[in-house]
């Protein structure tokens, strides 16, 4: 493992559970970069949307410039409604505007990994390492459900394919930095990987980079 260069950032998008955030925190370690996971952002501020009872847009945005009162380690960030409601303010130009700020702020001083939707694209699309991971419906939604499971979500299978699906339409159909893969990302596919080898993948892609940066 190469050391990073100074205020290396490396940016990971792809759709509701590709399995970016494993890769991204393992990475993170290997490479010794702080590691924001963004989603968590849309996720706060759809949560206390939920808990204000607000459903509106003016209350999204309220609650996004708020953002630095907002606790990023809350538990109840992961629940299907807040899936939802996420996904939903996500789609505010407003809201993205505010959050993105932040997310530039957090790799200034010392670079990072960040994963999310739109990182390679619009957050940093100078990075000079991109990832764009996926993995079949069928995958995602396995992984999610077992998640929910051991999270003592009780729901089914086919329940957490419906919601994924809809969210990943939602999330890139939007006019608001869609998701998509930057022109020069690196696709992952981890249908057929567990996370071990697609650690293993993305390493091996980061390291190509370094020697030639
Ligand atoms: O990654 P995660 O599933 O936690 O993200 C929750 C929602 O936040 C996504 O469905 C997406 O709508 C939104 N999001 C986004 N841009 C990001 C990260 C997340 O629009 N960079």
């Amino acid at each position: 493992m190469r050391s990073a260069p100074q205020k290396l950032v490396i940016a990971i998008d792809g759709p509701a559970a590709s399995g970016k955030g494993t890769l991204a925190r393992r990475l993170a370690g290997a490479f010794n970069l702080p590691y924001l996971d963004t989603g968590l952002l849309y996720r706060a501020v759809a949560r206390r949307v939920l808990d204000a009872g607000g459903t509106a847009a003016q209350d999204a945005i309220a609650q996004a410039q708020s953002l630095n009162r907002v606790d990023l380690t809350r538990t109840d960030l992961r629940t299907p409604d807040v899936d939802r409601m996420a996904s939903a303010v996500a789609s505010i130009a407003e809201v993205r505007a505010i959050l993105l700020d932040f997310q530039r702020d957090f790799a200034t001083a010392s670079g990072a990994v960040l994963d999310g939707r739109d990182i390679g694209t619009i957050v940093f699309p100078g990075a000079p390492v991109k990832l764009y991971v996926t993995a079949s419906l069928d995958v995602r939604a396995a992984r999610r459900h077992a998640e929910r499971a051991a999270s003592g979500i009780d729901t089914t299978l086919a329940a957490v394919r419906d919601d994924l699906a809809a969210r990943d339409e939602a999330d890139r159909t939007r006019a608001a930095a869609p998701l998509k893969p930057a022109p020069d990302a690196h696709r992952l596919d981890t249908s057929a990987m567990d996370a071990d080898h697609a650690f293993e993948a993305a390493a091996a892609i980061v390291n190509r980079t370094l020697a030639h940066l």
